[in-house]
């Protein structure tokens, strides 16, 4: 891989390598391959896919993963500087397209006399035999100085020149105990910048560790001062603390180009996404109040915020949550939340409520917010349940009948009663039982409209559960109307939903002075 440019900055994901050396998150072959694919989605410039030496899974997993990801990104594989890792390393990467051996040796004096006992001689001399020996085997060829962040300058900038000179395509100066902080970490980039010989030639990267919570702070330190690789992981996932969580390094480039001037090539709206991946396959659960990932990240709880975003999202939020793939911001209902976000929820899940009526709920929901943290949705619904009585149903489900199976049409008739008593009846066919129930509605009740959502849950336990489905509509004006309906036969259930989300439409379309749903 050429050098990166100036103004670009590649992002190298160790994931499923330092990521996985966090406890309790080892990883399957299978596994890996997913979360693999899923990096390639976010366009990381590099993966490395693991340690082949360290055991036959690892081996078999960076093997099937450099098959698999083709040249959509180059593939890493990590060893020491011993001659039978790099072999192990290259064995692995021979069917890659862009193979890349990241091998390198401690330079801390810690590192040399306590845990390697050599001298910064044989050190050095090791780093570059492995660095060699790597450039044998393949062309891209990154060298790490394990625990830069305590090295002394001098022998690091020495270790470096080394390494260049002997091949090496990267040079990777890692902060392995996260003892490093900003304005340290930048001054160490910058002393290679000015006084390695042949670092202009090469990518020098950076790989921090969050033992003092700067990992994030010190790569961008690291950037700041002529790095152009950053080394990360999904979650921030790895070794005790972590590593540098990439959502947050790439959103801090993006969202500051007068601060970083340089770009990633990441597609940001895959961040969620792969931090529910990595979450659900490692069990390693995400910290609510995560930056970019957190559930919190983009959630209101004040009234003072909740008002500010309800008028302009920009007033409480720097990021635009579609951006990361978050959906949307979300306001949580609690003891501080002011008028305008109950106005709001109530408005999203479909109540269209006259002024008394909402102070009537308003009044409800405080005296319940006292007692409870947070106020749910199944809270407000059962505080608004005699809104449903105020709304009154246009169209009552009097009967539905469906037939369906293998072979066969799954066919629907229904009974729908309206308020003057007047009854319809109805049929039609459908893809399954409840899209056939759905056309004999729509039949009869004629109001356009576009299904976003469905799910069914079983509210109560046993093969005769009852099954409750909740279901979204759209009107053609864009408004949204929540449904819900209960029953043991769950396609009873689907029609009692769709009837329910249509009586809302249809009384908010009676009533045009109320409030827009958003
Ligand atoms: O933290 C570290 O120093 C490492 C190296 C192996 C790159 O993970
Ligand atoms: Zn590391």
């Amino acid at each position: 891989m050429p050098a990166a440019p100036a103004d670009r900055v590649f992002i190298f994901d160790t994931t499923l390598r330092d990521g996985e050396q966090s406890p309790g998150a080892s990883m399957n072959t299978a596994e890996k391959l997913e979360i693999a694919r899923q990096l390639v989605r976010l366009g990381v410039d590099v993966i490395e896919a693991g340690f082949p030496i360290s055991s036959p899974g690892d081996f078999e997993s960076v093997r099937r993963i450099a098959g698999e990801v083709g040249d959509a990104a180059t593939v890493c594989a990590l060893s020491r500087a011993v001659p039978a890792d790099i072999e192990r390393a290259a064995e692995a990467l021979e069917g890659a397209k862009r193979p890349r051996i990241h091998t390198g040796i401690g330079v801390s004096e810690s590192h040399l006399r306590d845990k390697l006992k050599i001298s910064r001689d044989e050190a050095l001399e090791r780093g570059v035999a492995a660095v060699k020996l790597a450039r044998s085997f393949v062309e891209d060829v990154e060298f790490y100085a394990e625990d830069a962040g305590r090295a002394e300058p001098e022998f690091l900038y020495r270790m470096i020149e080394a390494a260049i000179a002997a091949g090496a395509t990267v040079v990777n100066i890692p902060d392995t105990t996260g003892y490093a902080y900003p304005e340290v970490f930048g001054e160490l980039i910058g002393g290679l910048m000015e006084n390695v010989r042949g670092i202009e030639d090469v990518t020098v990267s950076v790989h921090c560790h969050n033992d003092l919570g700067m990992a994030t702070a010190n790569s961008l330190a690291g950037v700041k001062a002529g790095a152009r690789q950053i080394e990360c992981t999904i979650n921030g996932l790895g070794e005790r603390a972590g590593n540098t969580a990439m959502e947050e390094v790439v959103m801090a480039l993006k969202m500051r180009p007068d601060v970083f001037g340089v770009t990633s090539g990441i597609n940001t709206r895959e961040f969620v996404r792969a931090s529910r991946l990595v979450s659900s396959i490692t069990g390693i659960l995400v910290q609510p109040n995560k930056a970019i990932v957190g559930a919190n990240a983009f959630a209101h709880s004040s009234g003072i915020h909740q008002d500010g975003v309800l008028k302009q999202r920009s007033t409480y939020e720097i990021i635009d949550p579609e951006e990361v793939g978050a959906g949307g911001s979300s306001i949580v209902l609690t003891a501080r939340s002011g008028r305008a976000a109950l106005r709001h929820r109530l408005a999203e899940l479909g109540y269209v409520m006259e002024d008394d009526e909402f102070e009537h709920i308003h009044q409800a929901f405080l005296d319940l917010a006292d007692k409870k943290k947070e106020v749910y949705d199944e809270d407000l619904e059962a505080l608004v349940g005699e809104a449903e009585r105020m709304i009154g149903e246009v169209f009552h489900l009097e009967q539905v009948h469906v037939s369906c199976g293998e072979p066969g049409i799954p066919t629907a008739t229904v009974e729908l009663i309206d308020r003057d008593g007047e009854s319809f009846i109805d049929s039609s066919h459908g893809n399954g039982p409840v899209d056939a129930v759905y056309n004999a509605i729509n039949r009869i009740v004629r109001e356009p409209n576009d299904l976003t959502e469905f799910s069914v849950q079983s509210i109560t336990r046993g093969i005769d559960a009852v099954g409750e489905v909740t279901i979204r509509i759209k009107s053609e004006d864009g408004r949204t109307f929540t449904g819900r309906g209960a029953h043991p036969d769950i396609v009873v259930s689907s029609a009692k939903a769709y009837v329910n989300a249509l009586n809302r439409l249809l009384v908010a379309a009676e009533r045009p002075q109320l409030p827009a749903e958003v």
